[in-house]
């Protein structure tokens, strides 16, 4: 495939920074509220009619380099017998881990819930235009772990998690544990059916101190990333929030890091191993500024971009749902009509 993503995440030279979004496929897209009119997000998902073509919607409407699989993170403890709905006011379980005296008893793998996925990446595969790759994913872990506790659709702060993690270390690492073994079977199969590169999204791995996840949650995501690697697929791991702890992460970990917003790119590029490429990180409430502003912010990057060639331009999180979508078909423009000097 002649892909300016995967060149550059397979080290090989290029005349510009590939562009993808976090939550590109669905949420800002005026092409995909009409559908929402019609459908809900569950009905799209599971339909690899529908969630083929909104997986594929960005790639017409905005004009990135990559596709990225039109599903959710919170399909995978779903499979283990938590009784997801998505509500208008966002995702809920119907049994969260917060009723159970001994939690990890009740969670009963059952993978018939994931097979929709794998014929979605199928349709993905054989109607999308040539060269544009996909990427498959799944949530980190902790993220995982966090959402399973959640009780109230509202509460951001995830203190039920987090408070059993500290109060119940060892039933902690249960849940944990299965929660991977299951992401490892739910990778492997994505690898079998056709996508082409991994991230995983860890987005709250800053809840916990940084040393407490590099001990107990970073082994767990890099068995789910190695096992995309183990299918030759290249892999994104996003630990948001983790600050300076990307220092620690090493090539046998990922082979791209994707920053957050709130950190400088250029510090990034000093404290992540040389070898490891970066991802991002574009502050998503840029895009609610002018295009005079939004022009100011991207120029900014150009000398990084001349400098490093093992850079995928990315938000530092995901849309926002409210921005304009113009704005972010013009950041893409902007990028392709730059010249990158190299
Ligand atoms: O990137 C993409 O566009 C691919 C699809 C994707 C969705 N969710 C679709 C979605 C991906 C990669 C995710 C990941 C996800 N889901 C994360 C990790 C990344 C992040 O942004 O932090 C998390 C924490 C979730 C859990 C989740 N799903 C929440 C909190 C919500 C409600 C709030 C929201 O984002 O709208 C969802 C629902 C969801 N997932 C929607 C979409 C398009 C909105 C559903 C709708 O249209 O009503």
């Amino acid at each position: 495939m002649n892909s300016i993503f995967l060149d550059t995440l397979n080290n090989k030279p290029t005349s510009r920074p590939p562009v993808w979004f976090m939550r590109q496929a669905g949420r800002i897209l005026p092409s995909y509220q009409k559908l929402k009119k019609q459908y809900s997000f569950t009905e799209m998902m599971q339909s690899p009619e529908l969630a083929a073509k909104v997986t594929l919607l960005p790639i017409d409407d905005l004009e990135v380099d990559a596709a990225i699989l039109f599903s959710d993170i919170l399909i995978v403890p779903e499979a283990l017998g938590m009784g997801l709905e998505f509500t208008d006011k966002g995702p809920l379980f119907n049994n969260p881990l917060t009723k159970y005296e001994s939690p990890a008893s009740h969670l009963k793998k059952d993978t018939k819930t994931l097979e929709h996925v794998y014929e979605n990446i199928k349709k993905v595969i054989e109607t999308r235009p040539k060269n544009i790759p996909l990427i498959g994913f799944c949530g980190g872990p902790l993220t995982t772990f966090c959402f399973m506790f959640r009780g109230h659709v509202r509460d951001v702060s995830f203190h039920d998690a987090i408070k059993f993690l500290y109060s119940n270390p060892q039933e902690s690492m249960k849940i944990l544990e299965a929660l991977t073994e299951l992401s490892v079977e739910y990778v492997r199969n994505q690898a079998i059916n056709g996508i082409e590169c991994f991230q995983l999204f860890e987005t709250y791995s800053g809840l916990i101190p940084e040393q407490m996840y590099l001990e107990k949650i970073l082994p767990l995501s890099k068995k789910i990333l190695n096992e995309a690697r183990n299918y030759g697929l290249p892999t994104i791991f996003f630990p948001k929030g983790f600050g300076n702890g990307l220092s620690y992460i090493t090539k046998d970990i990922c082979d791209f890091l994707s920053v957050d917003w709130q950190m400088n790119l250029k510090h990034a590029r000093k404290i992540i191993s040389s070898d490891i490429g970066i991802q991002g990180n574009i502050d998503p409430r840029i895009l609610y500024s002018s295009y005079t502003d939004i022009e100011v912010y991207l120029s900014a990057l150009k000398s990084f971009g001349e400098k490093n060639n093992n850079w995928i331009i990315n938000l530092g999180h995901g849309f926002l749902p409210d921005i304009d979508y113009k704005k972010a078909k013009f950041v893409v423009e902007w990028i392709k009509q730059t010249n990158w000097k190299r």
